[in-house]
């Protein structure tokens, strides 16, 4: 990739022009935010002469002449205060085409160590409804561990589901007294939930329910067989109702880990803490305090009471005996690493959850865990009135049933466009469309903000959605269906016209935007350098006739078509997303 061989061209540069770099600085080589001057540049010799205190456009054009660029650059200039400013040449960017069209990654290259990855994501609860939350986590941790096993690493994806827990206590109590069996046959997932609802209500206006929920709850954790043969029922019902939902999406997970599987590491983990001296008995509890190793504003153990820092500890065990949602993720901390040897694990979970995770890393670090743990967080889904995004009926929203409308809406649009399509062929452009519209209107956001849910714009053949991305995959097919297949790309290649020139730098910077996104774990950089190729597509295909050319034009645009629909087509599997031939 340029950045890449640019940058190390440029520090060899720095070697051969005889300058010492100072501790902390390496030259570096960026996209050029403004094109007139070049399509890379770098302020390195700026940032050195400011701390060498000499002249830096003096330092530059130092460098310009040490820097051997001939095969990749047409031209460097040293421009205002001592930026340097590289060209592509036209070759260069040939040869990466042919790359492009002919290499099974799109000219991606691979990381140069590869670490193994757990990506916990979704982890919907048992019994309660998956809401907006879990949508998110859902898209969100598909695509970063399509990305990052893309460029090389060994990922483990684990559905840590909620499947254990305090309201069993009352689904248990609930079926028992008045489960309906048809509906649970026909919509296990929306019987369980609605038994709950209706015990927890019950359970609220007369306190002698909830004592009958809380000794179903004993039972259960004491191992009584009805009570275990139910939860298991539970279980295994919703289970494999979501693994219809993540089929339907096309998501795959490598386990289902729920919280349950930890159940028996938890009682010596507690006691292992307590004996290491991390955790200590208080007021019949056992906790985590701090050991004002950092200073208090980043100390997850603190927390701020007026003037003053006060302790916020981190439950382990309570009083009663009963161990918290703490405890398991720290028990599964050690399992991921014991057993699966993991260099990082990543959690995508939304930002309500930030203080657990800040307290869970930093417990599991004292006791000596070094695998580097990251709370992907991200923000709320809002409804188009701007406040959290809920069903007519006031419930929150589920992820079927978004999918589902998605897909409807797809249908409708597909029916009114009639193009000689049999409705076989509907239905999975349909699929396609309707799915891809809610995972693209989750990834091309910032994961940090709130965002509105909106079916029209998400579903809009304009703008930045999934069917305007799609539709110029689909143009990049539909070329070759004219051709009927009677075409043969070679390596007669020249980019002469600048909508060329342009496409073909688009095209060339996929292989370091895709390395990019895991830096901060951002699908919405994808999304978003999609979106600009499919623009530059289109200009490209409004400037230079493909068809009607000939010769090395006509194979250098052809090529272009191409490796544009291989990069979409790459590029929107990493965000989960299949593509079409037509719609
Ligand atoms: N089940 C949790 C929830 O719905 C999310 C679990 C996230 N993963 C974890 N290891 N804590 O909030």
């Amino acid at each position: 990739m340029f950045r890449a061989l640019l940058t190390s061209r440029l520090q060899a540069a720095f070697t051969a022009a005889g300058i010492d770099l100072p501790e902390g600085f390496t030259p570096g080589v960026v996209i050029a935010s403004d094109t007139r001057f070049g399509d890379y540049q770098s302020n390195a010799a700026m940032v050195l002469a400011k701390q060498l205190k000499t002249n830096p456009r003096a330092l530059a054009e130092q460098i310009k002449a040490a820097l051997q660029v001939e095969d990749l650059c047409e031209k460097i200039t040293v421009d205002g205060p001592g930026f340097l400013n590289l060209t592509l040449s036209a070759t260069a960017l040939a040869e990466r085409l042919s790359i492009i069209v002919k290499h099974a990654q799109v000219g991606v290259p691979q990381v140069e160590k590869p670490k193994t990855i757990v990506v916990d994501f979704s982890a919907p609860n048992i019994a309660k409804p998956m809401h907006v939350g879990h949508i998110r986590s859902t898209f969100i941790g598909d695509s970063l561990a399509r990305v990052a096993r893309f460029i090389g690493h060994k990922v483990i994806t684990d559905n840590h589901v909620g499947d254990w827990g305090t309201q069993f206590g009352m689904i248990i109590h609930g079926w028992k007294t008045q489960l309906d069996q048809a509906k649970l046959k026909a919509d296990p997932i929306h019987e369980l939930v609605s038994v709950y609802k209706a015990v927890n209500a019950a359970a609220k206006a007369d306190e002698s329910v909830l004592e009958i929920c809380k000794g179903e709850l004993v039972k259960l954790q004491q191992g009584d067989a009805e009570n275990l043969t139910i939860w298991k029922e539970c279980v295994r019902l919703t289970l494999e109702q979501l693994e219809k939902v993540y089929g339907a999406l096309d998501i795959k997970f490598d386990h289902y880990l729920g919280e349950s599987f930890y159940n028996d590491a938890l009682a010596p983990l507690v006691a292992e803490m307590l004996n290491q001296g991390i955790a200590t008995i208080s007021e019949g509890a056992t906790v985590v305090f701090s050991d004002g190793s950092v200073k208090p504003e980043s100390d997850p153990f603190l927390i701020r009471d007026k003037d003053e820092w006060k302790p916020a500890p981190c439950i382990i065990r309570k009083g009663d005996g009963g161990y918290l949602y703490a405890t398991t993720d720290l028990a599964t901390i050690d399992y991921r690493v014991k057993e699966w040897q993991a260099d990082e694990i990543w959690y995508v979970v939304g930002a309500p959850q930030q203080l657990h995770f800040r307290q869970v890393f930093a417990a599991a670090q004292r006791r000596g865990i070094t695998t580097k743990m990251t709370h992907i967080a991200f923000g709320s889904i809002l409804g188009p009135d701007g406040k959290m995004f809920k069903t007519r009926s006031g419930e929150t929203v589920g992820l079927l049933e978004v999918i589902d409308e998605a897909i409807e809406r797809a249908r409708a649009a597909a029916d009114e466009k009639e193009q000689g399509l049999s409705d076989t062929e509907k239905d999975e452009i349909a699929r396609i469309i309707g799915g891809g519209s809610v995972k693209y209107a989750e990834l091309s956001q910032n994961r940090l903000t709130d965002y509105k849910f909106s079916w029209d714009k998400m579903l809009s053949l304009q703008g930045n959605t999934a069917p305007y991305l799609l539709n110029a995959y689909v143009r990049t097919r539909s070329i070759f269906r004219k051709l009927d297949g009677a075409v043969e790309l070679t390596e007669d290649l020249a980019i002469t016209e600048p909508a060329e020139r342009a496409l073909a730098m688009k095209l060339a910077q996929f292989a370091e935007n895709a390395h990019d996104i895991l830096d901060d774990h951002r699908p919405n950089l994808l999304a978003n350098y999609l979106y600009e190729l499919a623009d530059t597509y289109h200009s490209f295909y409004e400037a230079c006739h493909v068809l009607r050319s000939e010769g090395t034009a006509r194979n250098t645009r052809l090529t272009l078509c191409e490796a544009t629909g291989r990069v979409l087509k790459t590029g929107l599997g990493l965000l989960g997303i299949q593509t079409t031939e037509r719609m």
